[in-house]
């Protein structure tokens, strides 16, 4: 199907819902238009407490580079939303004017509700496990009540899922978002950007054979829905430096792989406008504090190895800046 028409025409809510703010806080909509538009994808970052947004924050002003701070319902439950806004806001005075705040794998309406009530403009609804006509259903929904204060929607279609040794392609690939339903989806439910399988998933063990991106798919999805912003979650690369050094000092992570670098450039050259990463920071604040904590045995002072682990944040979000999402000097 390559080559095949768009389904609708897109940029509805840029100008309008697109353009809002609330506390600082903005949409993602220009960035990932200007992403699309440049054959790059802005990275989103999970965040869980004050070391990992300064990390995030120190990369991107120190690159140039576009960022989205991403919060789960986890980090929510872990910081607190006060805390989560309050840091946010705190991160705006030292540098970037405005920050785009986006939920992370909101799992209903009401939630995706009480985050766009505290301040978030930015929210993505996961209603990617239900059947097909819900997830349109309460996505639409979602669209409904983030366009009325301004806000926009994330989607996803699809299940995500590595593809192991022990299953075939074709089984895999059944969980893959089908292009027509994707279009179908976007038109249905009013979304702003959608998140689609393709190969990846979520954690440190993407793989057991060999690392796979449908790309054909891709191709046809962004060809279905031109200057549509396409999300790709389950996104990090699982660097082995990083394993080893956590394994150097006490870890215990074996089998993980994640998606190669040049893999994640070519997707964001091909429609993907926002990647999103957790694990890759997760693994840079472990085994910074682990060989932190090895080398000093006698500090107890946690300054020590949370500095660390702010600076090995850093160190991993400007090299993915530099070589995955190629978006120095883009800064809105
Ligand atoms: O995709 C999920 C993210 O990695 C967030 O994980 O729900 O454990 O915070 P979490
Ligand atoms: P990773 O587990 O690959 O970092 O993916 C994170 C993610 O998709 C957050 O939504
Ligand atoms: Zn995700």
């Amino acid at each position: 199907m390559k080559g095949a028409a768009a389904c609708f025409e897109y940029y509805k809510y840029i100008g309008t819902a697109g353009s809002a703010r609330q506390m600082g806080f903005i949409t993602s909509a220009h960035m990932l238009a200007d992403a699309l538009e440049g054959g790059y994808a802005v990275g989103a970052f999970n965040v869980n407490n004050m070391e990992i947004i300064q990390g995030i924050i120190d990369a991107a002003i120190e690159q140039k580079s576009p960022f989205i701070l991403q919060v789960s319902q986890g980090a929510r439950k872990y910081a607190g939303m006060p805390y989560i806004i309050k840091l946010c806001e705190a991160a705006m005075a030292e540098g970037p004017e405005d920050i785009v705040l986006h939920l992370d794998h909101g799992e209903s309406f009401e939630v995706c509700r009480e985050f766009l009530d505290s301040g978030f403009m930015s929210v993505m609804i996961d209603a990617s496990s239900r059947p097909y006509s819900e997830n349109i259903a309460e996505t639409k929904r979602v669209a409904e009540y983030a366009h009325s204060k301004g806000a926009v929607v994330e989607g996803e279609l699809g299940m995500l899922s590595g593809i192991e040794d022990d299953v075939k392609v074709d089984e895999a690939s059944s969980k893959f978002t089908d292009p027509s339903q994707a279009c179908e989806f976007v038109e249905k439910t009013g979304v702003d950007s959608l998140a689609i399988a393709i190969g990846t998933s979520h954690g440190a063990f993407k793989y057991s054979g060999d690392p796979y991106l449908d790309f054909a798919r891709l191709e046809e999805i962004a060809s279905l829905l031109p200057g549509f912003p396409l999300v790709l979650h389950g996104a990090s690369s699982v660097p082995d430096g990083i394993v080893s050094l956590a394994n150097e000092y006490g870890g215990k992570i074996t089998g993980s792989k994640g998606v190669p670098e040049e893999m994640l450039a070519k997707a964001a050259s091909m429609g993907i406008a926002k990647i999103n990463v957790d694990t890759d920071i997760r693994l840079a604040v472990t085994a910074s504090i682990r060989k932190y904590l090895y080398s000093n045995p006698e500090d107890f002072d946690p300054r020590g190895y949370l500095r660390e682990a702010r600076e090995a944040v850093k160190g991993m979000v400007m090299h993915k800046m530099q070589a995955v999402l190629n978006s120095s000097g883009r800064m809105h």
